[in-house]
C-alpha cells in the first residue's frame, strides 16, 4: 500500500492504464495476424512493442509508488493458441490470395476486416490518450513530476499511433469502396485502389 493518499490516487489511475495496456497487447497480437497490408503490419508491430514497454514502465512506476500492479486475466494460453492457430490458417490463405492475381482478392472482405480492426484500434488509442492526459494532469497538479513525465512520454506515442490510424482509415475506406462497389457506379477516387496499394501491386 502506498504511504500517502496522493500516491494511492496515482496508483489507482496508473493501474487503470496498466489494465488497458495488457488488454491491448493481446488485441494487437490478434489484429496483426489478420493484417495483409505491409505498412500497417509494420506499424502494428511497432506499436505492439511500444504497448509492451508502456505496460512495463507503468508497472514499474506503480511499484515505485508502493502499489501493486493489477494483472488482468486474459483468456488462457491454450484457448488463445488454438484461436491463433485457426487464425494462422486463414491468414496464410489470405496472404496467399494477396500474392495471386488482383481479382482473387476482390470481395474477400479483407478490407472490411482491416477497417473493423483499425477503427477499434483508433478508439482504443483515444481511450489511452484520455487516460494518460488525466494521469499527466493530476500528477502535474500534485507535484509528482516523475509520473507526469512518464505519462507525457507515453501520450506522445499514443497520439502518433492514433494519427497513423486516422490516415490509414481513409486509405482502407477507399479500398473497401473499390472492392465492393462496381467501378461503373463510382465517380471518384475509389475507381482505383489507394496509393500504397497501387505501389505494392505494381511492385509485383
Ligand atoms: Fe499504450
Ligand atoms: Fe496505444
Amino acid at each position: 500500500m502506498p504511504d500517502t493518499v496522493r500516491d494511492n490516487k496515482m496508483v489507482e489511475l496508473l493501474n487503470e492504464a496498466y489494465g488497458k495496456e495488457q488488454q491491448l497487447t493481446a488485441a494487437l497480437e490478434l489484429h496483426l495476424q489478420s493484417t495483409t497490408r505491409p505498412d500497417y503490419e509494420k506499424r502494428l508491430t511497432d506499436h505492439l512493442k511500444e504497448t509492451k514497454s508502456h505496460a512495463q514502465a507503468v508497472s514499474k512506476r506503480i511499484k515505485q509508488l508502493g502499489g501493486t500492479p493489477a494483472e488482468v486475466s486474459l483468456p488462457g494460453p491454450e484457448s488463445v493458441s488454438k484461436a491463433a492457430q485457426g487464425m494462422q490458417d486463414r491468414i496464410a490463405k489470405a496472404k496467399a490470395a494477396v500474392q495471386g492475381p488482383l481479382d482473387t482478392v476482390r470481395g474477400s472482405g479483407e478490407q472490411q476486416r482491416m477497417i473493423r480492426n483499425a477503427r477499434a484500434e483508433f478508439e482504443e488509442e483515444a481511450h489511452e490518450i484520455a487516460a494518460y492526459t488525466v494521469i499527466d494532469s493530476v500528477a502535474t497538479a500534485v507535484g509528482d513530476k516523475e509520473t507526469a513525465q512518464l505519462a507525457r512520454g507515453i501520450l506522445r506515442e499514443e497520439e502518433r499511433m492514433q494519427k497513423y490510424l486516422g490516415d490509414l482509415l481513409r486509405d482502407l475506406a477507399v479500398d473497401m469502396a473499390h472492392d465492393e462497389i462496381p467501378v461503373s457506379e463510382i465517380d471518384g477516387p475509389a475507381a482505383r485502389r489507394s496509393s500504397s496499394r497501387q505501389k505494392s501491386a505494381t511492385a509485383r
